[in-house]
């Protein structure tokens, strides 16, 4: 007897899109800039507000303190730490500026950085340098890339006796580099520096094992590839280092442990940390190592098809990138931020597509960022649009 069997929907892809609220019709290739946030998980926040202003002071004082221990708690799990070593901060900038503005800098100290490092990072490291008179130095990573050594080069180049501390990107922004934390690490610590891993795009993206990886600090974003609200990132603090880590506003917590003062730095609407657990729940749900998998793919898929499409090459081994890629735009025009600006805008304007286009090093270039809600056709429309905007606007 045939059986006739429906074959199952593909596990990711344009299907899952109505599990957000991204407008029908678009072309979303910018996941990563400030993720996006499922239905779900924004009435798990909206649940815990409602929560909150059923009884505010039973809700600030009884309830959220243990809440807020049970989500640090839930997502520590996720990222092979405890607890203990975890707060919740608004984003990435907040935990950055939370580290660099704890250290006891003397002037002639110095702080390393990557060239490519996030601009509010940076701004960050020159206010401390132009407070404490401490030094920055870049470690200067070449781009195109032809491998992970050249980033551990570039680090160990820029380190002195002098250095206090090294800052090192998980993903790179601009980039879209993975960088080879393990060995980042054993080259600090091997001369004694301690190291801030600004890891804004990682958690969700790749795996993410907090213990094992040893660094001092780890800043991470929930709201981009954890799919948690706006607001929702972390600050891990190795336990050697918890007691010189402060938060940026001093409150009721001040001298009483490193949890204590960062669970509470005034009145504020917990809900975006409280509903980190239901984006794990929904990240969960989507088995993650699979899914890490296909967005990959996707990613430097649609990198190799657009590449071959424009007559150009992708700028680092493919293997580096996790679910963003970072393209060269086919042109030799000068670049500065006023072109890349109208390139994007052209691209959202005429062709409903979102993608971020940057100019550094010189050139012009465009990000791409895979999402389970993303299939290989949405990023068609770029191999076309692209040189048609760069003649339009007399670029080519
Ligand atoms: C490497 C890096 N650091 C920091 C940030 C800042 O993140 P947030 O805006 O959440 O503070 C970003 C944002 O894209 C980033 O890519």
């Amino acid at each position: 007897v045939e059986t006739k069997t429906t074959p199952a929907p593909p596990a990711y892809g344009h299907h899952l899109r109505r599990h957000w609220l991204l407008e029908p019709d678009i072309f979303y290739l910018n996941h990563g800039s400030f993720g996006a946030t499922p239905r779900r998980v924004l009435a798990a926040q909206t649940a815990w507000r409602e929560r909150m202003e059923q009884q505010p002071v039973r809700f600030m004082t009884k309830e959220l303190p243990a809440a807020l221990r049970a989500a640090a708690g839930e997502l520590a799990g996720f990222l092979g730490t405890q607890g203990e070593n975890l707060v919740f901060v608004d984003n990435a900038t907040t935990g950055v500026n939370t580290v660099l503005r704890s250290l006891p800098w003397k002037p002639e100290d110095e702080l390393v950085l990557c060239n490519h490092a996030y601009p509010a990072v940076k701004n960050a490291a020159a206010f401390v340098s132009g407070h404490a008179g401490v030094r920055v130095r870049e470690a200067e990573i070449p781009f195109p890339l032809s491998g992970e050594e050249e980033i551990v080069a570039a680090f160990a180049a820029a380190i002195t006796p002098a250095t206090r501390l090294v800052i090192v990107d998980h993903v790179s922004s601009p980039l879209a580099v993975i960088f080879p934390l393990a060995p980042l690490v054993s080259l600090c610590h091997e001369r004694g520096i301690p190291v801030l891993v600004d890891g804004a795009h990682a958690p969700g993206m790749v795996p993410v094992e907090l213990d094992a990886l040893g660094a001092d600090w780890y800043v991470g974003n929930c709201h981009k590839w954890l799919w948690a609200p706006k607001g929702c990132a972390f600050l891990f603090a190795a336990p050697r280092v918890q007691e010189a880590t402060h938060p940026l506003v001093i409150s009721h917590g001040w001298m009483k442990g490193y949890v204590t003062e960062f669970d509470w730095t005034g009145t504020r609407d917990p809900s975006g940390w409280l509903a980190a657990t239901a984006a794990l729940e929904f990240h969960r749900s989507l088995d993650p190592p699979r899914f890490r998998a296909y967005i990959h793919e996707l990613a430097v898929q649609a990198a190799t098809e657009l590449v071959k499409a424009w007559d150009t090459t992708v700028p680092a081994p493919l293997p580096l990138f996790g679910a963003m890629v970072t393209l060269p735009i086919p042109t030799a025009v000068m670049a500065d931020k006023s072109t890349a600006d109208r390139i994007h805008d052209a691209l959202w304007e005429r062709y409903r597509a979102e993608a971020p286009v940057l100019s550094f090093n010189g050139r012009l270039w465009i990000r791409i960022s895979g999402q389970v809600y993303n299939e290989p056709v949405d990023y068609q429309v770029l191999a076309d649009a692209v040189p048609a905007i760069l003649r339009d606007l007399k670029l080519s």
